[in-house]
């Protein structure tokens, strides 16, 4: 008997994956997971309900696990190995960055390091109200994109701000905001159209893309927030409604994601794991200049 099925959840993103939990860590598990990931975006484990530890091992298992412990705020906590994702005041003294998961974003774009790979979230506590969350495939909708649109973006570099991402956060950004945003990530250069090492092509985009190089700045941001809302669009997306426990991983080189927004006093309470990528795609904006 097979120890793991993948069921797929819609044509072009997600699956449900049943597996023993005894066996969630066996090799070939994890290799059929690895393996899934990449056709499907993003795996659900419903009410797998990993303890911390647990949640490590699979982590460790499935690749090199980055640490954002210290660098992030809400980073420190009672298991400093995990990231704790919540808007709760007690847990988290700087809500702004959880505030920008309301919004389509990748993670680790704006920092000089190879593109994570994977995130990975546990349930701990939810949300009564919002608190989905939603993924879109953007190697389908860059697949999907008609011949001539794809020639016309293929080449085009994109840069990246962390200040972008935090810019609807705010009717006006207060200066020390906006100066801890800037000095605490990397402006990055990435390409808008990401041929990856297996040669198929996704779109590294969200709201941290801020300027399209060699375009006006209200022409490379109309062109991000058409390719934004194709990429939303109902065939390239899955909403994940949470149950208690339920363990999600995304391909965060091939998805962009969001949450639907919940109340910040509800206690919504999501542990993170992330796992490093293998490929360095952009370079610093500096690092350009400087050339
Ligand atoms: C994240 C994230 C979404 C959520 O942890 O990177 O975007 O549903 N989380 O909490
Ligand atoms: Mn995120």
């Amino acid at each position: 008997m097979t120890k793991v099925t993948i069921e797929p959840v819609k044509e072009h993103i997600g699956g449900i994956v049943h597996v023993d939990r005894a066996h969630v860590c066996d090799d070939d598990v994890v290799e059929a997971c690895r393996e899934a990931l990449e056709d499907r975006g993003v795996l659900v484990f419903p009410r797998a309900n990993f303890s911390d530890a647990e949640q490590l091992s699979f982590t460790d298992k499935f690749g090199e696990r980055v640490s954002f412990t210290g660098t992030v705020p809400g980073g420190e906590g009672e298991s400093e190995e995990l990231y704790k994702i919540t808007l709760d005041a007690e847990t988290n003294p700087e809500p702004e960055y959880v505030l920008g998961t309301f919004f389509w974003h990748m993670d680790g774009v704006t920092i000089d390091q190879p593109l994570p790979k994977a995130t990975m979230l546990s349930a701990r506590k939810l949300s009564p109200t919002g608190g989905q969350t939603q993924f879109a495939s953007t190697f389908a909708a860059y697949d999907n994109l008609p011949d001539e649109e794809k020639q016309a973006i293929d080449d085009l570099k994109v840069i990246h701000r962390m200040i972008a991402s935090m810019r609807p956060l705010y009717l006006e950004m207060p200066a020390e905001r906006h100066e801890r945003y800037t000095s605490m990530a990397t402006e990055m250069v990435h390409p808008l159209v990401w041929t990856q090492s297996d040669g198929r092509k996704s779109l590294v985009i969200g709201t941290h893309a801020d300027e399209v190089m060699g375009m006006s700045i209200s022409e490379g941001r109309a062109l991000i927030a058409r390719l934004t809302e194709w990429s939303a669009q109902p065939a390239f997306t899955y909403s994940h409604e949470w149950q208690d426990g339920d363990f999600v991983v995304w391909n965060n080189c091939g998805v962009m994601h969001r949450v639907i927004p919940y109340d910040s006093d509800c206690g919504r309470m999501m542990h993170r794991t992330t796992i490093m990528g293998s490929e360095r795609l952009g370079v610093p904006l500096k690092q350009l200049e400087n050339a």
